[in-house]
């Protein structure tokens, strides 16, 4: 045989393996190949028994994915899992790595399960808008019971193979590193018994469960169709035969897999990982060491980065200028891992582990040793200067300087420095040791080593990162200003923060303009003059209504922070309508998506077309894991593709914004950001 699969023998047993880099996807090859040694195994009666693994670093991890949306090539998964089960001679399925997907349903069908013990299994289709469409919901609950399926499945986070265990999906765990001999052992066992099938098992369901299950993850699974489809079809197994069942998972796949969620969420899943690509830097640069990283400012932010190199096993110096802020710095980072220790997600020896490779200094020279220095310090452009003036002096040669500011530029502040190709911005998100997002701004001289070096990092650090130009803002920032600045115009004209925010939540944000305002401080870049009252901020500032800090700001706060109207707020609005004479008019929730979202698209062409961002992927990357837009729409560039183009530009032009030429231009030729 040729291809992925290849066969061989071991006394009785035929042992299929196949070797189809990178994952092991289930492409049609493979297909082809499994159905072959299955059929082989039919018709040979020396064959009693048959193993399915895999070479290199993983069981199947699901269908492919690349092969969505083309032309089926036979035979389908569907129809493989069940050749593979209808087998009478006992098929094992012997796992490592991840069995994710088609591949969790391949080992559904087969009659016994193996795994090592570093093997997980999980049902990821529901992350890209699909259900298991190979017989995984009406399998799972029938193997490992109805609450484990819908965990798995409607959530889609994988479990490992201890608690696939325990839950009846794995039979036995081989050795780490004698999987194939083990599963080749359990075979001779089995061999001449007769097959258990997951299909034909009774399965027993608890209606209160659902129920429960529904009410539970309600916000987890707002705005997105797949959870819903699959919870049903669960929940069917137990009222349905098993191939009544099927046939209606196979329906339920079909419907969602042709939706815009499934293509949003496929293009996330692409884009995520094409963003760690950097055009025109070879995959193979050699890459600086990062043994120690230096942090400058034990604030909120230097306190959350370092968190991050601590819980990859980095060590870090972490600097600050006076005792007492060093001290409160590095009790906050000991105080929330307790507090992760105190929620089981992290071990007290792990806590003092990371504890120990913190090394907190008041002595900046402190940071000769550190081969990356991440400077988190006061916004400001003098500051900074300063700070990156000094790290020329004493950081070492060949060391990377990274300032983690938010809007300014970087060049200017690399330009403070001799050795301007080491300098590059790092802007991570607030709170830095949770957000995901990593905007990686490439500064006019930075050197693509350095570059390269830091995006290895942030994987090591388990962040998203993107490549942004040096601009205002760079990407995320950038796009956020005009969307703040029509939100306030809106609030002059007639809607209210309660509508906007509405809007913004109804859309699938987390939040809407004026909630993130006081969750982040209304205070933030005010001029603190109370006196000087030129706009609503100003006026609510001067009034301290500093957001959800001071309990008051867009909205009034009760001791357990649950917002409600503010009448102070109508009246400071309704104020400032009257001194500006602002016309006035009926804002409707069409209006506010139209001036408040479109504009962003318009703000990512030009961030496009300066080249700022490599791809409109990117951009779609930074929106998802830095500001919560819902992942089910696939990004403000992917949503407006999905929107249509000339649907934006026409909104755009009906409010009187100045159209970006890219913008315009796709939109004129029928041509989408995102192919
Ligand atoms: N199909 C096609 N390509 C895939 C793939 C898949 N299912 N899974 C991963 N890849 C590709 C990635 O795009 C990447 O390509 P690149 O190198 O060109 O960028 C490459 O394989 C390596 O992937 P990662 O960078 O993600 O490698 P990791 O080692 O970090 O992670 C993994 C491995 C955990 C398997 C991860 O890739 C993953 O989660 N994959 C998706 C799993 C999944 O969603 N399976 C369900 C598919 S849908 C399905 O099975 C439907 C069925 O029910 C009918």
């Amino acid at each position: 045989m040729t291809g992925p699969i290849t066969t061989s023998r071991q006394g009785d047993v035929l042992i299929l393996t196949s070797d189809n880099p990178p994952v092991n996807a289930l492409g049609a090859a493979v297909r082809q190949g499994l159905q072959a040694g299955i059929e082989e195994a039919r018709n040979d009666a020396s064959i009693k028994a048959v193993v399915i693994t895999c070479a290199g670093k993983t069981f199947f991890a699901g269908a492919d994915i690349t092969e969505f949306g083309k032309p089926m090539q036979e035979p389908s998964l569907p129809v493989l899992v069940d050749a593979i089960e209808a087998l009478d001679k006992p098929v094992i399925a012997a796992v490592h790595g991840t069995a994710l997907g088609g591949g969790c349903e391949v080992a559904l069908a087969s009659h016994y399960r193996i795994a090592v013990p570093s093997a997980k299994f999980g049902l990821p289709e529901v992350k890209l808008g699909i259900l298991p469409g190979a017989g995984g919901t009406q399998r799972l609950p029938r193997v490992a019971g109805v609450e484990f399926a819908l965990e798995l499945a409607a959530k889609g986070d994988p479990v490992s193979a201890a608690q696939a265990q325990q839950a009846g999906l794995v039979d036995r765990l081989a050795g780490e590193n004698s999987l194939l001999a083990d599963a080749v052992a359990f075979a001779n066992e089995v061999i001449g018994k007769p097959v258990s099938r997951s299909s034909e098992r009774p399965v027993t369901v608890d209606p209160a469960v659902f129920e429960t299950f529904r009410k539970t993850n309600a916000k987890r699974f707002r705005g997105f169709e797949a959870p819903a489809t699959i919870i049903d079809l669960i929940e069917k197994t137990a009222g349905t035969p098993y191939a009544e069942g099927v046939q209606q998972e196979r329906m339920g796949f079909m419907k969602l897999i042709m939706g815009t969620q499934s293509a949003a969420l496929r293009h996330i899943f692409f884009a995520e990982r094409k963003a760690s690509k950097i055009d025109g830097i070879p995959e193979d640069i050699k890459l600086r060491d990062i043994k120690r990283v230096g942090v400058i400012g034990a604030g909120t932010m230097g306190g959350g980065i370092s968190m991050n190199f601590l819980s990859a096993g980095v060590p870090v110096t972490i600097v600050e200028m006076a005792q007492e802020a060093l001290d409160r710095g590095t009790g906050t980072i000991r105080k929330n891992y307790e507090a992760t220790a105190a929620k089981g997600r992290m071990t007290a020896e792990q806590v003092e582990g990371a504890m120990g490779l913190l090394k907190p200094t008041l002595n900046f020279d402190d940071l000769a040793e550190c081969d990356l220095i991440i400077e988190a310090v006061y916004e400001s452009m003098d500051v900074k200067k300063e700070v990156f003036g000094r790290l020329d002096k004493i950081a070492k040669p060949g060391a990377i300087l990274a300032s983690n500011t938010s809007y300014l530029n970087i060049d200017e502040i690399a330009a403070s420095t001799s050795r301007p190709q080491d300098v590059l911005g790092l802007h991570f998100f607030s709170p830095a040791n949770v957000m995901k997002l990593l905007e990686i701004v490439r500064g006019a001289k930075t050197a693509d080593d350095v570059l390269a070096t830091a995006m290895a990092v942030s994987k090591k650090i388990k962040k998203v990162a993107v490549v942004a130009g040096v601009c205002y803002g760079f990407i995320g920032n950038r796009m956020l200003m005009p969307r703040q600045v029509e939100a306030m115009k809106l609030l002059m004209e007639g809607a209210t923060p309660e509508q906007i925010d509405r809007v913004h939540v109804a859309f699938g944000m987390p939040m809407g303009p004026f909630q993130m305002s006081d969750l982040a401080g209304v205070d933030i870049g005010w001029h603190r003059d109370p006196t000087r009252i030129e706009n609503i901020r100003d006026a609510l500032a001067a009034e301290g209504r500093w957001g959800q800090k001071t309990s008051k700001g867009f909205y009034d706060y009760d001791e357990k922070r649950n917002p409600s109207n503010s009448p102070r707020v109508a009246e400071i609005i309704e104020d400032f309508r009257k001194k500006t004479g602002a016309a006035q008019h009926e804002v409707t929730d069409e209006e506010i998506v139209e001036r408040t979202l479109y504009p962003m698209v318009n703000e990512g062409a030009l961030i496009l077309a300066e080249g700022m961002a490599q791809r409109a992927s990117d951009i779609d990357v930074v929106w998802i894991y830095g500001y919560g837009w819902p992942v089910y729409r696939g990004g403000p560039m992917f949503w407006a593709d999905t929107e249509g183009l000339k649907k934006i530009v026409a909104g755009l032009e009906k409010h009187g914004f100045e159209v970006a030429p890219l913008l315009r231009e796709k939109a004129e030729k029928g041509e989408k950001f995102n192919k």
